[in-house]
């Protein structure tokens, strides 16, 4: 299914959080929309940029760590990672679970989802992969699914890393934290991968490359509502701009109007003045103890970690709270 071929509700969706979104007063619009094939293929670049220390720090975790990681779960698991990108990570978890029942990778991206379960089936023939298209930050869909492919065995293994937890706001992770216990199941356990706070240049630069990479990911987002919904809009307008939002301890993504301009979606027409923002994404930065809280609101606790010595990025077990 290419981008073009939407099905009528997902494009519909498409359109109502784009037409709300840009109603606001800061306007604003999700970050899952970042993401159409080619926003994908750009985060695969993102994640080998020198700045961006994130995904060579969890993988550095992942090799030195996934035999210690996988004596903590359980045995005969089904492992699910949603938003699993090219599925690079779940490798060292499935080298280390030769008695695992099976993986599914649940993605938004269809090409995404297409070239990690071709890759993913060279390299582990013995593993029945189910791929899965679908949204894991909509509830009624994880319910869906978690009936419609068997999934309520009690022993699922959910495996969430990338930092992806830190796009959405404490309100919304607590609701995405809601489905990945959903997904696990009773007796199962989730294991995420989480950025922790650390100097603001850092956080900066991993936000906004020296290549411009990051800034095409997040400029690609008004070619695709241009694209896909038919909308006016002048890209040369916008520029990205990473910033650090110290009340929030996150990093934000914004495309911010260069001069006054206007963007038309169907009949409605929003408009910018020169240096107001569109915000793209939020990229949230933990402590293990604030962690620990929000995962404590979403009925979860923490189990065990492991931290790089340098204290950039944690990987955290965690369970549903009995
Ligand atoms: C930050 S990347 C992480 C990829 C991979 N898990 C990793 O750590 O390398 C986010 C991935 O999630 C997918 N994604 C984003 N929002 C999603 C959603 N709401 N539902 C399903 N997949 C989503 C994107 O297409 C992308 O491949």
């Amino acid at each position: 299914m290419s981008n073009h071929a939407l099905p009528f509700t997902c494009r519909q969706s498409f359109l109502d959080d784009v037409i709300d979104g840009l109603s606001r007063s800061q306007k604003t619009l999700p970050c899952k929309y970042l993401y159409d094939d080619f926003g994908a293929q750009l985060f695969e670049q993102i994640t080998a940029l020198q700045e961006y220390y994130l995904t060579r720090t969890e993988l550095a975790l992942l090799a030195q760590y996934a035999q210690d990681i996988v004596a903590h779960l359980p045995t005969q698991a089904t492992v699910i990672e949603p938003g699993c990108g090219s599925g690079q990570k779940v490798a060292y978890l499935l080298d280390n679970m030769p008695d695992v029942n099976g993986f599914i990778p649940l993605e938004i991206s269809t090409e995404m989802l297409l070239y990690t379960q071709q890759r993913l089936r060279q390299r582990f023939a013995h593993v029945n992969i189910h791929p899965l298209h679908g949204d894991f930050t909509h509830g009624p869909t994880i319910k869906a699914l978690v009936q419609q492919h068997g999934l309520n065995g009690s022993n699922n293994v959910v495996f969430f890393p990338g930092s992806t937890l830190g796009n959405f706001s404490p309100i919304h992770a607590i609701e995405v934290l809601h489905n990945l216990r959903t997904l696990c199941g009773h007796n199962g356990r989730v294991l995420i991968g989480i950025d922790l706070i650390k100097a603001t240049p850092r956080l900066l630069a991993a936000y906004d490359d020296r290549e411009g990479v990051t800034a095409a990911f997040n400029r690609n987002l008004l070619t695709r509502i241009a694209r896909e919904l038919g909308a006016h809009l002048c890209l040369e307008h916008f520029r990205h701009e990473a910033r650090f939002n110290s009340e929030q301890h996150r990093v934000e993504m914004h495309l911010v109007a260069n001069q006054d301009t206007c963007i038309s979606v169907r009949d409605q027409r929003f408009t910018l003045r020169a240096g107001e923002s569109i915000h793209t994404e939020n990229s949230h930065k933990y402590t293990l103890a604030s962690f620990s809280s929000l995962i404590g609101n979403a009925g979860l606790t923490l189990v065990d970690s492991w931290c790089d010595s340098q204290g950039d990025f944690a990987l955290c077990l965690v369970k549903p709270q009995r």
